[in-house]
């Protein structure tokens, strides 16, 4: 121990970060060793550079941004729909299909207190989003006689309460066995001085380290050798969060293999020029999606000859890949991008500090950033009353509200 006390004084004093140890003579024996293990597993250097990086604004302007070709639904011939439901359903019935659900998000603004997927939203089924997801592998499963398997990335905030929920139900009465949870990485927070910040009970303070971790997440956590395993050559990753998402599509996953795509993914039509939505787009080339928090205004709201938006197809976080890809690039590192926000902490002289302001940075990957990895992909643009019920906020735009209604006319509920 003293040996490893040693090397973790050193480690800190070399990056600036000694106060993390300004606590640990009163920690238990098991807290002080569980302590040094892992502040020696931070990359120091890793955060000193990204600590660098929120002190300049990113310039999007640098990059050439162009529209990127899609493909709508509504305008395939009944020829094209029939080719392509045969070959994706062949997919399907081979077992080569697996779903992956993102769940390891905060879900700050909707405010529910346990995982997002646990919330019920006040459909007269009262089934929880998580119910309302299994249902698509539950009908798979009736209609092509397979068990999809399906798998949940958490977080370490929220892992424990999401396997619970799953217990608790039973697993909406699906195979257990086909549902595996895994958890993503995380990166600990730095206030403006770049000093790792602590929690309470004088660990680190981590945060879940972004969606684009997913790739990282399943490689660390074997879950792409898992799939290997079990011959699967599709993967559809979708977020938590949208009830109305369709896990096995016949006609996209044809689609994509007659297409013989790397990346897929669905988008709807942009509805105004300031939605938040992020938009499909040629980057320097590549096929990417630029945030709505860095597009211009001009470029926004900028219109076609036919009078549409230029980059109209939204990202609804509906994605599909080809296994080979996810092997290739789960060893890539993907840019991190800068989130400051309101984070609790234990100052340097043990109070507890409830920030009314933002006051930390917190470092996220973004999925679609493996999009510059392939030279092309599939946009599939579907009908957002379809496909697309968001539930983001506690009220308002993407709320509970909005997307029971939506839910309730897709499925003709009242
Ligand atoms: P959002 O960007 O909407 O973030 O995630 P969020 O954390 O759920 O919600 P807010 O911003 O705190 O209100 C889009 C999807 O990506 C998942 C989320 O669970 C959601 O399904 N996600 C996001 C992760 O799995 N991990 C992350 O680190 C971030």
């Amino acid at each position: 121990m003293e040996e490893k006390l040693l090397m973790v004084k050193e480690k800190l004093a070399k990056y600036g970060q000694e106060h993390l140890l300004n606590f640990y003579n009163e920690l238990s024996e098991d807290k002080k060793s569980e302590l040094l293990d892992e502040i020696l597993t931070i990359d120091f250097k890793q955060l000193e550079d990204l600590y660098e990086t929120t002190k300049t604004k990113p310039d999007f302007t640098e990059s050439k941004i162009e529209p990127i070709a899609h493909v709508t639904k509504a305008e395939l011939s009944n020829e094209e729909i029939e080719k392509y439901t045969k070959i994706g359903e062949e997919i399907v019935k081979q077992g080569k299909l697996a779903v992956v659900t993102m769940a390891g998000g905060q879900g700050t603004r909707l405010g529910h207190s346990g995982p997002k997927g646990t919330y019920d939203i006040g459909l007269s089924s009262h089934k929880s989003i998580f119910e309302l997801l299994c249902d698509n592998v539950k009908e798979a499963k009736e209609k092509y006689g397979v068990v999809i398997p399906w798998y949940i990335m958490t977080s370490n905030e929220n892992n424990e309460d999401t396997v619970k929920f799953f217990e608790e139900n039973n697993y909406f009465n699906y195979p257990k066995s086909a549902i595996k949870f895994f958890k993503q990485g995380t990166l600990p927070m730095i206030d403006t001085n770049g000093k790792v910040l602590m929690n309470e009970d004088n660990t680190i303070k981590q945060a879940a380290d972004g969606h684009g971790g997913v790739f990282e997440a399943m490689r660390k956590n074997g879950i792409i050798y898992d799939m290997k395993e079990k011959g699967i050559e599709y993967i559809f990753i979708s977020g938590v969060d949208n009830i109305l998402a369709k896990f096995v599509d016949p006609v996209f996953i044809g689609m994509q293999a007659d297409l013989g795509k790397m990346t897929a993914s669905k988008s709807v039509v942009k509805a105004y020029a300031e939605e938040k939505v992020g938009v499909f787009c040629k980057r320097d080339g590549k096929p990417g999606v630029i945030e709505y928090s860095e597009i211009s205004e001009e470029l926004a709201k900028a219109k076609d000859e036919k009078g549409d938006f230029l980059l109209g197809d939204a990202n609804i976080v509906n994605h599909q890949f080809h296994i080979s890809l996810l092997e290739k690039i789960s060893t890539e590192k993907l840019p991190y991008h800068i989130a400051f926000k309101k984070a609790s902490y234990k100052d340097a002289n043990g109070n507890i500090i409830e920030p009314e302001a933002p006051n930390a940075y917190k470092f996220e990957a973004f999925l679609f950033d493996i999009f510059s990895y392939v030279p092309d992909m599939l946009v599939y643009r579907v009908k957002r009353e379809e496909e697309f019920a968001p539930v983001k906020n506690a009220e308002g735009v993407d709320s509970p509200e909005t997307a029971r209604n939506l839910y309730n006319n897709y499925h003709h509920l009242s």
